[in-house]
């Protein structure tokens, strides 16, 4: 513990003084800076060059990750040990994109034939759902299929269909989430319930978005097809078979997975069954290889060289070191469009704690916000404020090196974007040089006065450049695991559970006593301004 509180200190004290210098001026201080902090892993380029730590600040940063015995957590990890100690559970995700012959084990019995087990029944009703040998209730092949699900049930899926989808799918997948019946309206205007499937997804299946929207779906088929046929359309996927059957759907249907996969890490599961239809075996295989890739990686590495720790360690610098507390993740990738939104549950979800597993408060600050969106589109909306705003916030750009999608010349417009940017966020932009600029165009000096504090950018803003070769399978589910791995990574060091939620719960509570208030106008009791907004609901 004495070695912890040293290390941390030590990181603190590094950080601000890496904090006073600027980072274009390491490269020139540190000759090996590039190949230090560059690394080739699993079909992906990982710069974290642009990074604000210089050489003693990383060395600190990976002293505070041996003091903190990220490899005894990495090990207890990969052995099926029971981390995720306030639910008493292993968290094994890993295992869901490990070969058959891999030696996985909860609670000392091997998981791997069970895993097995359930991706072969996958992929035979992924490929006969294909090619029409599972057909709907009046004979016709499914065209659509309709997934229902929220949080970990959803935002994996979502990413990975729009990351693998074809341009023209032979069959539509669309998603329902929200407990707001306008998506379930939106989403199924144009749907066919004599060719559409429904994948109803649920860790627990006691979700009330994914239950109300699940009853509104089957109510939909019903309409069409009759109770019966309705059946024949529905799938569920879930760890609960017990309240998948009392929804009512057929044995054979119900894909399960297991309570050592927590929600967030469970789109290697049966829980992306909905994409591994709709985009083919295949390609699912793929995602599985490439996130085994990263694992064998993470597994492996020494600390120095390990990718995930290394961009774990970068987060650390800026959250601890630097007071940093938030992260901009944009995707140069259309595709790659809602990895913000994957990577908030992913992150702030895990990682948003202020206690430890012994009970006692963490001591430092842990999960930043995490926010982002597509480029070029940010350039265009919150860029301003991460190029000039008061508050620095790292970023992290993704992009894929090699792409033929789409009309001929516009990828590396947006290559060049993406290499601006970061080179923008570095360099920045002196006084001197916007006021020689504004000179040469014969601006008077008492405006040059003003505008030139205006038009100057200081730079030195840290961020991690991510490339990928291409967009395939296989380096998509590396992303991935990267993010996971350095997720768990975090939660290490900042002496956190990653692995439970609770504080999703009370908001859940309260809706659940609300409810009835709104529905039947049942009498509660309330803070003045709840009970306020109930009463003017009613009315
Ligand atoms: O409310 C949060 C949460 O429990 C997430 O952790 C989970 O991914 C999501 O709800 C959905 O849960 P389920 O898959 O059990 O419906």
């Amino acid at each position: 513990m004495a070695d912890l509180d040293a290390a941390w200190t030590r990181l603190e004290d590094a950080a601000k003084a890496a904090g006073e210098k600027r980072i274009v001026e390491m490269f020139e201080a540190e000759s090996r800076r590039l190949e230090t902090l560059t690394l080739d892993v699993a079909g992906l380029h990982i710069d974290l060059s642009k990074q604000a730590w210089d050489e003693a600040g990383l060395e600190a940063a990976l002293d505070l990750a041996h003091a903190a015995d990220v490899e005894s957590a990495r090990a207890a990890m990969f052995g099926g040990e029971a981390i995720n100690s306030s639910e008493g559970r292993a968290v094994l995700h890993t295992a869901l994109r490990a070969t058959a012959d891999a030696d996985f084990k909860v609670g000392g019995a091997p998981v791997m034939a069970e895993v097995e087990a359930v991706r072969a029944r996958m992929k035979t009703f992924a490929e006969a759902v294909r090619s029409g040998q599972i057909k709907g209730a009046t004979g016709k092949p499914f065209k659509a299929i309709l997934h229902i699900g929220i949080g970990g049930s959803d935002l994996g899926p979502r990413l990975l269909w729009d990351a693998l989808r074809p341009v023209k799918p032979s069959i539509d997948l669309r998603f329902v989430a929200n407990v707001d019946g306008a998506e379930f309206a939106l989403t199924t205007a144009d749907m066919d319930p004599t060719e559409t499937l429904v994948i109803v997804v649920s860790k627990t299946f006691t979700t009330q978005e994914t239950l109300a929207n699940a009853g509104a779906a089957r109510a939909w088929l019903a309409e069409a097809l009759g109770e019966e046929g309705a059946n024949q359309h529905l799938a569920a996927i879930s760890t609960a078979l017990d309240k998948t059957a009392a929804f009512g759907v057929a044995n054979d249907r119900v894909f399960g997975f297991w309570d050592w996969v927590g929600g967030r890490y469970s789109l290697w599961s049966s829980v992306s069954l909905s994409v591994a239809v709709a985009c083919g075996w295949d390609a699912f295989q793929g995602f599985l290889d490439g996130a085994a890739a990263m694992d064998e990686h993470f597994r492996t590495a020494s600390l120095e060289t390990n990718a995930p720790v290394l961009i774990a360690l970068a987060q650390i610098f800026n959250r601890n070191g630097l007071d940093r507390r938030a992260r901009s993740v944009v995707p140069y990738s259309h595709r790659l469009r809602r990895l913000a939104s994957f990577l908030q549950q992913l992150e702030m979800e895990s990682n948003g704690k202020s206690v430890g597993p012994d009970g006692q408060p963490a001591k430092r600050g842990t999960a930043t916000v995490v926010f982002g969106d597509e480029g070029t589109n940010v350039q265009h909306a919150y860029f301003q404020c991460m190029h000039q705003g008061t508050d620095i916030t790292p970023m992290e750009l993704i992009g894929v090196a090699k792409s033929d999608e789409g009309p001929a010349g516009m990828h590396e417009k947006l290559l060049s974007n993406l290499l601006a940017q970061a080179e923008a966020f570095m360099v920045g932009r002196t006084t001197q040089d916007v006021v020689a600029e504004l000179q040469a165009k014969g601006v008077s000096e008492a405006e040059i006065a003003t505008l030139a504090p205006q038009r100057t950018f200081a730079g030195n803003r840290p961020s991690t450049l991510v490339l990928m070769e291409r967009l395939t399978p296989q380096t998509f589910g590396a992303l991935i695991a990267l993010y996971e791995h350095k997720t768990f990574v975090e939660g290490v060091i900042w002496g956190i559970n990653s692995f439970d939620q609770w504080g999703v719960e009370l908001g859940k509570v309260m809706a659940g006593r609300i409810l009835p208030e709104l529905e039947s106008g049942a009498a509660g009791s309330h803070d003045p301004s709840t009970t306020a907004l109930i009463g003017r609901l009613k009315r």
